[in-house]
């Protein structure tokens, strides 16, 4: 009875090692960021479970109902060379997405952000304020004072020396 108890006690967090889907953490992950304006830097499922295997990642524009899959080969973990994270791109900015994982019949929770907005060049020109009145009357005040002082720099050459 305890060695059966044993092995199922062992046997289990492998056999429920659960498909994660999450962001990199910029802290921790030594990337800059993990979320952009066209997509996401999503941390690879785990390569101890998952490496070499074939996955889907499925996402939605947040209510909506049409998914869209992007697929790829989960690297394993001797793969030095591969980069930290899948980076889901065509994304549209400033837009909440859904996103999950599919590995053969396992799905990943849901995981839920959004994508940095774009701010339009014209809008970003809307946003200026018109020269205010104060300004002119400054610049004005000023020029004039520009134009004595200088008037009494050239006063001043021609008539000490
Ligand atoms: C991957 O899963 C294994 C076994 O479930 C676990 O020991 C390991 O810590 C996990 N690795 C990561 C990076 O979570
Ligand atoms: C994704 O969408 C397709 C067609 O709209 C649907 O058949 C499929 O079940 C959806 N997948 C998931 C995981 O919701
Ligand atoms: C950002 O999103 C808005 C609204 O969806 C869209 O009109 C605009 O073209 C997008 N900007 C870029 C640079 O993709
Ligand atoms: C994630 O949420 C979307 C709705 O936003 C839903 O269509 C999809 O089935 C969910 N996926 C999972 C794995 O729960
Ligand atoms: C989106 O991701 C950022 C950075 O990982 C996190 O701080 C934020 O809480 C997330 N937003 C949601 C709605 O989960
Ligand atoms: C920027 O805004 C103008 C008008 O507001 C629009 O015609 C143009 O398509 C927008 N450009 C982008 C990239 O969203």
């Amino acid at each position: 009875m305890l060695a059966v108890l044993f092995v199922v006690g062992t046997l289990c967090p492998l056999n429920f090692a659960a498909l994660d889907i999450s962001l990199l953490d910029p802290r921790s992950d030594g990337v800059l960021t993990a979320i952009f304006s066209d997509a996401f830097l999503l941390r690879f499922p785990n390569c101890t479970t998952y490496g070499d295997k074939k996955a889907e990642v499925l996402y939605q524009i947040l209510k909506t109902d049409q998914n869209q899959t992007a697929s790829f080969t989960v690297p394993n973990c001797n793969d030095k060379q591969a980069s930290r994270g899948y980076l889901l791109n065509k994304l549209q900015n400033g837009t909440s997405y859904s996103v999950w994982y599919k590995i053969g019949d396992e799905t990943s929770s849901n995981l839920t952000n959004s994508t940095i907005p774009v701010t339009n060049f014209s809008q970003i020109n809307d946003g200026l304020p018109a020269r205010s009145g104060a300004m002119v009357v400054i610049t004005v005040i000023l020029a004039v004072a520009m134009v004595v002082l200088l008037a009494g720099l050239i006063f001043l050459m021609f008539f000490s020396g």
